[in-house]
């Protein structure tokens, strides 16, 4: 099969098509034709080589497939030859199969193209898990969504409205404050124009938000206590400006916070399953009904990986990337 692999640590034009054996399924796996795969920023943190993949997964980058089955291994049970799906996987998506383990495939939601479907699992395994169970998101509360029009982001706007909260996203141009406010966001806020911990004072008559979705830590910490309502819960799913900061802490006591976060990768097969069926039971509606939809960027061929990557790292883009297998 042809895949695109990460050929040594360094920048987009490493990522180099070569010809890899395709991968057999084991117990309770199955093995994906892939269509589309998404591009996520993790994937660029791999090819720089400052996050590995976990042990035994593909050295492959690539966390989500969407695609048709192609091979059974002992033990499934859900699945049959030729089922439409789309996976969270540990690596390996960019290639023409990928295997991932059958309770963390989902079923094309009604409708869905296979590139559209490639775009969900990464970015609504993670905000369910960090949104809705770390921060325990309830309906009549503030999200604030860093990051607004990330792939992670425009997931958070569309499901935090959905179940009932008022987003308020930033974003670092007015175009990207604009698309947030297309999805649902009640105010965005243009963090190069504004600070944004006023803005949320302003949009909450004072209160802060309840919960917080950060990706960007460094000085945003100290930022988010000052930002976060009594009781808030501040979760962090990444560092991209900086993995130490200095913070006066006094505000975590006196506002009650919690900070938290977690990574999705590493997490067990089992976890990523329970995962998966509370998408299914509770988010797959709404996307068979278009309440919600992915946010679709641009769409390269599996060889030109490299240009998605250049693209996600001019931070030009709105929404998904996604890699075309077919
Ligand atoms: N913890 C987990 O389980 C998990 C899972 C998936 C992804 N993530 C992380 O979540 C983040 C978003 O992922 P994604 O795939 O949605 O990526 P993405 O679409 O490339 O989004 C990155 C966003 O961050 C904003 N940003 C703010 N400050 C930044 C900075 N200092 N450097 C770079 N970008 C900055 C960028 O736009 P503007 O600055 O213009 O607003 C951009 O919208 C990534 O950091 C990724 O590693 C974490």
């Amino acid at each position: 099969m042809t895949a695109v692999a990460i050929s040594e640590p360094g920048g987009p034009m490493v990522l180099k098509p070569e010809e890899r054996p395709v991968p057999k399924p084991g117990q309770g796996e199955i093995l994906i034709k892939v269509k589309a795969a998404g591009v996520n920023r993790p994937d660029v943190a791999q090819r720089k080589g400052i996050y590995p993949p976990p042990p035994g997964a593909s050295d492959l980058p690539g966390l989500e497939a969407a695609g048709e089955v192609a091979a059974i291994g002992p033990g499934v049970r859900r699945w049959r030859l030729g089922d439409q799906v789309t996976a969270l996987t540990p690596g390996g998506a960019y290639a023409e199969y990928c295997l991932v383990h059958e309770t963390n495939a989902l079923p094309i939601p009604q409708g869905f193209t296979f590139t559209e479907a490639a775009a969900l699992p990464e970015t609504f395994f993670t905000v369910w898990h960090n949104v809705f169970e770390r921060g325990a998101l309830k309906p009549g509360e503030t999200l604030l969504v860093h990051g607004g029009s990330s792939g992670i982001g425009t997931t958070a706007i569309q499901l935090g409205t959905a179940f009932g909260a008022a987003v308020i996203a930033t974003a670092g141009s007015a175009e990207k404050c604009e698309a947030c406010l297309k999805l649902g966001a009640r105010r965005a806020i243009n963090y190069r124009a504004e600070d944004f911990v006023l803005a949320v004072k302003e949009a909450t008559e004072g209160r802060g938000a309840d919960v917080i979705l950060d990706m960007v830590g460094g000085d945003y910490i100290e930022r988010n206590y000052a930002a976060a309502a009594m009781d808030g819960r501040i979760v962090q799913i990444a560092v991209l400006g900086g993995a130490s900061a200095k913070t006066d802490f006094s505000k975590l006591m006196v506002k009650r916070l919690t900070h938290t976060g977690s990574t999705l990768r590493p997490r067990s097969i089992e976890f990523k399953a329970h995962i998966a069926a509370e998408l299914e039971a509770r988010v797959w509606p709404l996307l068979a009904t278009r309440k919600i939809a992915p946010v679709m960027d641009t769409i390269f061929p599996l060889r030109e990986a490299w240009r998605a990557h250049e693209r996600m790292e001019e931070s030009v883009h709105i929404g998904k990337i996604v890699l075309d297998v077919a």
